[in-house]
């Protein structure tokens, strides 16, 4: 059965709910989330959220931050607003009932605290590439925390149906409806019940893609298995702007461990005063950086991979064991245990740590109130480019990005729903899946998925140059092939539309980075080492709209 709806919200990290929540004061949502409401990138962030909220920082100093690490590629603008309008969202992250870790031994907000920047007495703390301590945070569980308590707002709240097991397949677009006039309009999209295999389209005047990330292109991640650049994705197929795919943040420390999973070990660490050793025990970062172990993520990220290169060894220590060991417990207490469900006693031990794919700081292209170049499509969160990360995101500045631009996307577009003409339910056609069988060898899409993510982590990941790139797109094009070809003649589950997505994501990077002739923030190519000062301080565009939309993901790359 069709639904309809005034906002389809696809994803349910901090971006998606912020915006159903507000988006619910104006009309019906539908929510659709891939697995539980829960699983997101948002709720494995363990750092926080930088913000201005105390009278020895200022918004000038978080955006000359944000700016000097995004490298020339930063929108001035979007910055501003993300930086000036911060606070408020902060501030209402409190009404739903989220608790942040306060300074003086937990003491909630007091009379004799004057700072007026700072009222809630929030404990600030650091991270690399911050002049100053603005990260609020709830111990190294931010995510979680932020994750539940808007979890719970949303859930009050009576015009919002959450759908969970439910995957995005396609957006409805002009290109569906003969009668619309406009092919690059949004009418909803079609859903899959992954548990029932059943699929239907929900008809929405207003669709939000906030899907995350695409952490899980590569082999080795920080994000949940989630992470598949689904967002991204389907609105380029859909013909709608992407940029910078090139910049993927790799995060310099992950545990070093066969059963880990990639398990982050926070950035905050360091900002507490852990420091990166070899296995010499050289603290290896005051050789390549003023900063040392605080240097912006590329940097540390980048001397780690060479420690490795020059040593032959497998990964790198973080060195926290000079504090005080109650102190590390009660501010790390979700690092602690974990390293310690290894046999790591941080207090004690070193970590061993490795990088892992982060954070991807390009996206779906949008303007300063989430708008996509298809009529009545918004994006935020990761999967939106806003311009603010440019080429190399400053930590901590993700989350308060998803709430800014997630807030501004739901208020623009509840102006958008007024008069908006919508397709009903019954008239938008049924997903077309005649001649498709069900497919026996399941284990060939693992397979596929496995192949990609080794691509992606041995030839497009750290350290570049064009002789990878090439040998990775040449290999990418045969998957990508391969999965059409499942795609076309198999009925749709999860994992194939996932596999699908990632393909067309990590040809999304590769042909991106193909493009940048010269290093900047992320991207990183020994063809062109040096930052090129000439012409070059410009995006990576790619769009679909000359080919025939939606049918595949196949697209055009010139080998560069
Ligand atoms: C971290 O806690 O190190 C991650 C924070 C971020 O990626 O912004």
């Amino acid at each position: 059965m069709n639904k309809t709806c005034d906002f389809l919200v696809i994803g349910s990290g901090i971006a998606g709910i912020s915006f159903a929540i507000h988006a619910a004061k104006y009309g019906s949502v539908v929510l659709i989330t891939k697995k539980q409401d829960s699983d997101s990138n948002t709720n494995y962030a363990q750092g926080g959220i930088a913000c201005v909220l105390n009278s020895n920082d200022s918004f000038e100093s978080h955006i000359d931050d944000t700016v000097i690490a995004g490298a020339g590629l930063c929108d001035n603008e979007a910055v501003k607003i993300m930086v000036n309008e911060g606070p408020a969202r902060i501030l209402e992250l409190l009404d739903y009932g989220a608790q942040f870790s306060l300074d003086d031994d937990d003491k909630a907000k007091t009379s004799e605290n004057t700072d007026s920047k700072n009222p809630y007495n929030f404990h600030l703390g650091r991270e690399g590439g911050h002049s100053a301590n603005r990260i609020v945070h709830a111990r190294d569980l931010t995510g979680k925390e932020l994750e539940t308590k808007l979890l719970k707002k949303l859930r009050e709240l009576k015009n919002i149906i959450i759908l969970e097991n439910h995957c995005a397949i396609e957006l409805i677009t002009g290109h569906h409806i003969k009668t619309a006039a406009n092919q690059y309009k949004c009418f909803g999209a079609y859903v899959l019940d992954s548990v029932n295999r059943h699929i239907f389209a929900v008809s929405a005047k207003v669709t939000c893609l906030a899907s995350g990330g695409a952490g899980r292109v590569y082999l080795h991640s920080t994000n949940p298995s989630i992470a598949t650049g689904d967002g991204v994705a389907m609105a380029y197929r859909a013909g709608a702007k992407v940029a910078n795919m090139e910049f993927i943040q790799f995060h310099p420390t992950t545990l070093f461990h066969e059963k880990a999973n990639s398990f982050l070990i926070s950035e905050a660490l360091r900002g507490y005063g852990a420091v990166l050793r070899n296995a010499a025990g050289d603290e290896f970062m005051k050789r390549y950086h003023p900063q040392a172990s605080l240097a912006p993520r590329d940097i540390v990220a980048r001397a780690i991979d060479n420690e490795m290169k020059v040593s032959g060894l497998p990964c790198v220590y973080l060195d926290v064991t000079h504090k005080d060991a109650q102190a590390t417990i009660a501010h790390f207490p979700n690092i602690y245990n974990r390293c310690m469900a290894f046999g790591i006693d941080i207090t004690k031990n070193l970590i061993p740590v490795v990088p892992a794919a982060h954070y991807m700081c390009g996206g779906v292209v949008v303007d300063y109130c989430g708008n996509t170049d298809i009529e009545n499509l918004y994006a935020c969160g990761e999967t939106a480019s806003t311009g603010v990360h440019g080429a190399n995101r400053l930590a901590s500045n993700s989350l308060l990005e998803a709430l800014v631009f997630s807030y501004r996307a739901a208020i623009n577009a509840s102006k958008r729903i007024e008069g908006c003409h919508q397709i009903n339910a019954e008239n938008i056609p049924i997903w077309d899946d005649s001649g498709t069988t069900d497919f026996e060898e399941w284990i060939l899409l693992s397979h596929n998925l496995w192949e990609i993510q080794s691509v992606m982590w041995d030839y497009v990941g750290i350290v570049r140059s064009n002789l990878r790139l090439n040998r990775a797109m040449r290999r990418i094009n045969l998957l990508e092939k391969e999965i059409e070809d499942f795609y076309k003649r198999t009925k749709i589950t999860h994992q194939l539309l996932e596999l699908r997505n990632v393909v067309t994501t990590a040809k999304l990077i590769i042909v991106s980075a193909l493009k940048r002739k010269e290093s900047r923030g992320l991207h990183y190519t020994t063809d062109y080492p040096e930052q090129n000062k000439r012409g070059w301080k410009k995006n990576t565009i790619l769009s679909n709209r000359s080919k025939s939309p939606h049918s595949t993901g196949l697209m055009e790359c010139t080998q560069q």
